[in-house]
């Protein structure tokens, strides 16, 4: 049912605040579970399965875009940001999913598309129809090309997923116009952040989705949305890419955006029950994130520092003291992630095989242990592999087009679930679905069914962690006392009675830890001087 606000009744920030320490689990909606057997995942199938992530022991889902899209970019390429695309369900569905969620203690966070419409928003077809200096192209980026016909686009900005940012209209006869700018796929012209209808429009948005009772946002690229005015050419070489945040660039982490942020915040501060907005912002530094984190501005920010760090211990203590830092010095807290559905799966960053996964589980266990909120990506649990092999005529990412066939994109971390059975599409939909991308065969040991029988499983980890992470209040607090243990072994309490300890170094350790083991992500073994923990293994200790 839809929630009916009250607005100004705002809960104070003293009271305990569910986003500080809480677990999200991101849901891939096209490839989490399919009810009705198209080949897509969808709403019903959420909705059905959200058992299993309450049984998980997460505080929260995370939906990506299920909104109104020809699915350009998996749909975050929006055509009506206030219904559900019909493949993936109605607003009764989402109505009835929130519900149950709630029901369950589950919170939802949904995906805002802010920074560009798909190019079949009624907008944008408005736009392509009116003539040049119409207002109703103001709401878009549209110039005059360079060169003596304007045959040149009107700077050098390149698209994150390759060629360049300017697309060039034509006339219905095929006369040459105007370019409009797109960070992304040509599919995906970018909004000017400078119009108030834009303002105006996105306002309403939140307000539609905060009505039906969504818990907060996930603002995709928004670091990205306001441009230097002049949109001056980049240097020569400097790329474009998404997660490079370690360049400045004209169109990423302008100042602009904060004043968005600041009015975005009094939207959702006027809603009762703490709704919270989270920032996808790849920019340079745990500095700069925490610019978006100001007290009147987001609630949090995704920390790809993080997730970048690697199976590197000097680099994660450093990521971890930092973003601890920064995030602390304007009251926020920190996120920890591994994964999302723009990445490689780290089982596959970590080495792959059962390295990978060995590493994996144990950098599960740090990510859970450190203050703050953390984010899970769907199938992780699973200790699931980025699947590098997908015959090149199913991958649908638009990198691949655009690249000219030379980067796959990111469709092998967006293969559909295994829940169970023996085959593909291992429960993934009705009998005789065939799934949007193929299910590896090798994944039958892998399917959640089979999980859940077995105590030893990545499953069975992830719950066991997730239960003392909640008992013990793990998240809570922003303390981290690190032990002396060598470069290479990571340990540290949190307060007096929780420790830590993940061994990166490639040969058994022994950590001077004692204390009842409440998780391990491997054989441990313990002695008088400690715990010894054979090589890329984390262990929590009590006491
Ligand atoms: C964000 C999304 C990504 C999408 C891009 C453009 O980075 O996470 O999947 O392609 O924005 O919307």
């Amino acid at each position: 049912m839809p929630f009916s606000p009250e607005p100004g009744t705002a809960t104070p920030r003293t009271q305990r605040e569910w986003w500080r320490d809480a677990v999200i689990y991101q849901i891939y909606v096209r490839s989490f579970a399919d009810s009705d057997g198209d080949g897509e995942g969808d709403l019903p199938g959420i909705r059905s399965r959200l058992p299993e992530l309450a049984a998980l022991g997460v505080d929260a889902v995370w939906l990506t875009p299920f909104y109104v899209s020809p699915l350009a970019d998996g749909g975050y390429d929006v055509a009506d940001y206030r219904d559900v695309d019909p493949r993936f369900g109605t607003l009764a569905d989402f109505d009835a999913l929130t519900a149950a969620a709630h029901d369950l203690g589950l919170r939802v966070i949904i995906d805002v598309v802010p920074n560009h419409t798909s190019s079949a928003h009624r907008w944008f077809r408005e736009a392509a129809a009116a003539e040049p200096g119409d207002p109703v192209r103001s709401r878009y980026i549209f110039r005059p090309g360079r060169g003596a016909a304007g045959e040149e686009p009107p700077n050098n900005w390149n698209s994150i997923f390759g060629g360049p940012a300017w697309t060039r209209l034509k006339r219905p006869d095929g006369t040459p116009e105007e370019w409009y700018l797109h960070l992304f796929d040509a599919e995906q012209p970018d909004l000017n952040w400078t119009s108030a209808e834009v303002h105006a429009e996105f306002d309403d948005v939140l307000r539609f989705w905060l009505d039906r009772g969504v818990d907060g946002f996930r603002i995709d690229v928004a670091h990205g949305m306001v441009k230097d005015a002049a949109l001056p050419d980049i240097a020569e070489g400097q790329k474009a890419d998404l997660l490079d945040g370690t360049t400045r660039l004209p169109y990423f982490d302008q100042e602009g955006v904060h004043e968005i942020y600041r009015r975005w915040r009094t939207i959702a501060d006027s809603y009762p029950g703490q709704r919270a907005l989270v920032a996808e912002a790849w920019v340079e530094d745990a500095e700069r994130v925490a610019r978006y984190l100001r007290p009147d501005e987001l609630h949090q920010a995704f920390n790809f520092e993080y997730l970048q760090a690697g199976w590197d211990p000097r680099r994660v203590r450093e990521v971890v003291d930092r973003s601890l830092a920064s995030n602390g010095a304007v009251g926020a807290p920190t996120t920890w992630v591994l994964s999302n559905h723009d990445v490689t799966r780290h089982v596959t960053r970590f080495g792959g095989g059962a390295t990978g996964l060995r590493r994996s589980l144990a950098a599960t266990l740090l990510t859970l242990a450190l203050p703050g909120s953390a984010y899970l990506y769907q199938g992780e649990e699973l200790g699931l592999p980025e699947v590098t092999d997908l015959p090149e005529d199913a991958l649908q990412d638009p990198t691949w087009e655009r690249s000219g066939r030379t980067e796959r994109g990111r469709d092998g971390c967006r293969v559909p679930l295994p829940w169970e059975g023996a085959e593909p599409p291992f429960g993934f939909g009705p009998a005789g679905t065939v799934p949007w991308l193929p299910v590896p065969a090798e994944w039958a040991g892998l399917t959640r069914a089979a999980q859940r029988a077995d105590p030893g499983s990545p499953l069975a980890l992830y719950t066991a962690a997730l239960r003392a992470r909640r008992e013990a209040a793990v998240g809570a607090g922003d303390a981290v006392e690190w032990l002396d243990t060598g470069p290479e072994v990571l340990a540290f309490r949190r307060g007096a009675g929780f420790a830590c300890a993940v061994n990166m170094s490639g040969a058994a350790a022994v950590v001077p830890l004692t204390g009842e083991v409440l998780v391990a992500s491997g054989p441990v073994e313990q002695r008088a001087d400690g715990v010894v923990l054979p090589a890329d293994t984390a262990v929590w200790l009590r006491g």
